[in-house]
């Protein structure tokens, strides 16, 4: 599924930031650039990333 329209990032996507060690939000911005265009995906990409890090 997108995440993020503006940069074509999907929830696999930061999934896959956050298993190739993303430890924040922040960091997954920075591999993925989710998040860095308009924002509107933020909140979702966040909840992805704090659930990612938790199954971990
Ligand atoms: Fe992610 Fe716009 S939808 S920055």
């Amino acid at each position: 599924m997108y995440v993020c329209l503006c940069k074509s990032v999907t929830d696999h996507r930061i999934r896959g930031a956050v298993e190739q060690g993303a430890r924040n939000w922040r960091e997954v911005q920075q591999v993925t650039g989710c998040g860095t265009q308009c924002g509107k995906c933020s909140c979702m990409g966040k909840d992805i990333t704090r659930e990612a890090i938790q199954a971990e």
